[in-house]
This record gives structure tokens, sequence and C-alpha cells, in this order.
């Protein structure tokens, strides 16, 4: 393998532990504004010390982050939709040349196997695989959870499989029951995204399941940002990731080290200026139950 795709691999993973924590905070590429990066660059500074990489829009990257930062950036490079559309619609849109100006250390696009935009999807990812070749830039695939789709093995192992077979250096997907089999039959590593807010415990018991069946590590947003103590979830995520303690010991830490709440954190619905027709509302309201979107 090329020496500039494995820098930015071993930047992505660290040897050290060989697992990772990514701070996902693209989430507004098709939300919008959502529930605590309302203001990205205050949201992501104090959380940027403790994340192995930052998983972001280059809009974001641009405008909120601070370039002296040494943090490895995963540039999401696709999207194109809304929530008030069909989220599978996707194409790509960064340059790999965009991407490589700002140093990125991999590139993340959706894959939505299943949907009925599932053809373009993976063509999008076989391209970006193309280019990010060229470039020694590792592309993450993210399976997002296709309409109608269960979250279960069966489905996630596929669509983990077919990401990996297209050429992705590393796969972001849920966490589910039979885990360890998709990690089995998967030949490339596995990072899962903690999905939408729930109790910091639960939360922690995720990764720790996660890990414990193989996956190499996190790419964790809400349930970090909209936790009411980010700072302490992220440096309890870590002590479960890299320091293999449970989720109880994790939850301990978090506990004594600041306002851990056992309940969600409650947040002021954002306003986002939108009156959403109902047949909006109702679209949104299924991709909510499929998990795609909170
Ligand atoms: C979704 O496609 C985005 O890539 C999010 O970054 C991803 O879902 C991870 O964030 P969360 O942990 O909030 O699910």
């Amino acid at each position: 393998m090329d020496w500039g795709m494995n820098n930015r691999l071993a930047r992505i993973i660290p040897n050290e532990t060989g697992r990772t924590v990514m701070l996902a905070v693209d989430h507004g590429y098709f939300l919008g504004p959502t529930g605590g990066l309302e203001r990205p660059g205050e949201t992501v500074a104090p959380l940027l010390p403790h994340a192995d990489s930052l998983m972001l829009t280059r809009g974001v990257l641009r405008q909120c982050v601070d370039p002296t930062s040494r943090v490895p950036v995963v540039l999401r490079v696709s999207g194109g939709t809304s929530i008030l559309s069909e989220l599978s619609n996707e194409e790509i849109t960064v340059s790999m040349e965009d991407a490589a100006r700002l140093n990125v250390s991999a590139v993340a696009l959706s894959i939505f196997v299943g949907s009925e935009n599932e053809r373009r999807t993976l063509a999008n990812l076989a391209s970006l695989v193309d280019q990010g070749e060229q470039y020694g830039i590792p592309v993450l695939a993210v399976t997002a959870v296709g309409k109608d789709m269960a979250r279960d093995a069966r489905y996630l192992g596929l669509c983990c499989r077919i990401a990996a077979e297209l050429g992705a250096r590393i796969v972001k997907t849920y966490y589910c029951e039979g885990f360890q089999d998709i990690v089995e039959s998967c030949p490339v590593p596995i990072v899962i995204a903690g999905g939408k807010k729930i109790e910091e415990r639960a939360a922690l018991e995720l990764a720790y399941n996660a890990v414990s069946c193989g996956a190499v590590g996190v790419d964790m947003g809400r349930n970090i940002f909209q936790s009411a103590d980010p700072v302490g979830m992220i440096r309890a995520v870590r002590q479960v990731v890299h320091e293999n303690k449970t989720a109880d010991e994790a939850f301990e830490f978090l506990k004594e080290s600041g306002s851990a709440v056992p309940q969600m954190a409650k947040r002021k619905r954002q306003k986002t200026g939108v009156r959403v027709p109902q047949k909006i509302r109702e679209r949104r309201r299924r991709s909510v139950s499929a998990g795609r979107v909170r």
C-alpha cells in the first residue's frame, strides 16, 4: 500500500491501540442546525483534544475549526439532500482536489443499500474509491439505513461487505444483535455510529459491545455533543474504546467528572423557520422510525 494511504489510515486508527474515537459533527449536511450543533465551532472546540479524528463537512471545517489543529479530518463528501427530500438521492459534493487541499485523512460518503438510489450511491462509492486511491486518501463508507430495511445483522452485514468489496478502507455502521458476524465477514475495519441520543450509560454500553465484538471504535456524534456533559462523555467513551473499561466503569467516571444526568438531556427543539408539509412530516417520521435521523 502506498505510504500516503498507510499514513492517513494510521492517523485515523492510531497504531498504539488499534482503536479510534472519531467525533462525528457532519449532521448539518442534511439536518441543518441540529440540536447541539447550532454553533459547530463552539461545540467542537472543547471536544477536539479528546477526539482521534473529526468527521465533518468542508463548510464547517473551513469556517469553524482552527486550522492549526492536528486532529485528523474525515471529510463528508456526499450530500445534496435534506430531511425535506429523499435522503438516498445523494451525489458526491466535494472534489478529491479540494479534499487534498484541506489535508484530510479520509473522505466519507453514505451508501443506501436497498433504497431506490442504491445503484447511484454504490456507484458514488466506487468512483470515490478510484479517486481516493489516486491521491492516497482512504474512503470511509457509511451504511445509511434504507427505508423499510431492518437494522439487523443480515442487512448491515450485506451493506458492510458490499462497501468493503467496492474498496472502502473503513466502514461505519450500526451496532446490532449478531454484530460479531458483521465484523467477521467484513475485511476492513468497522466503526459504529452512536445513533440517536440515548442515556449515557446505554451509549457507553453500545460502544463497549461494539468493540468487544471487534469494531475498531466509534464514530459518535449525538450521544457526545447532545450529552449534558459532552467533554465528560467523550472522555468516558475513550475509556471504553482505548482502555477496555466496562460501561459501568466509564459511566462512574462520567458521573464523577461532572454533570452526567441519567436521563436524556432535554433540549429545546430547533426552530428552522420552515413550515414542513404533512407528507414531508410523514416521510421524516418514517426516517426517524428507521433510525436514520432524529
Ligand atoms: C450520518 O450519516 C452522519 O454521518 C453522522 O455523522 C452519523 O450518523 C454519526 O453520528 P451519530 O453518532 O449521531 O449517529
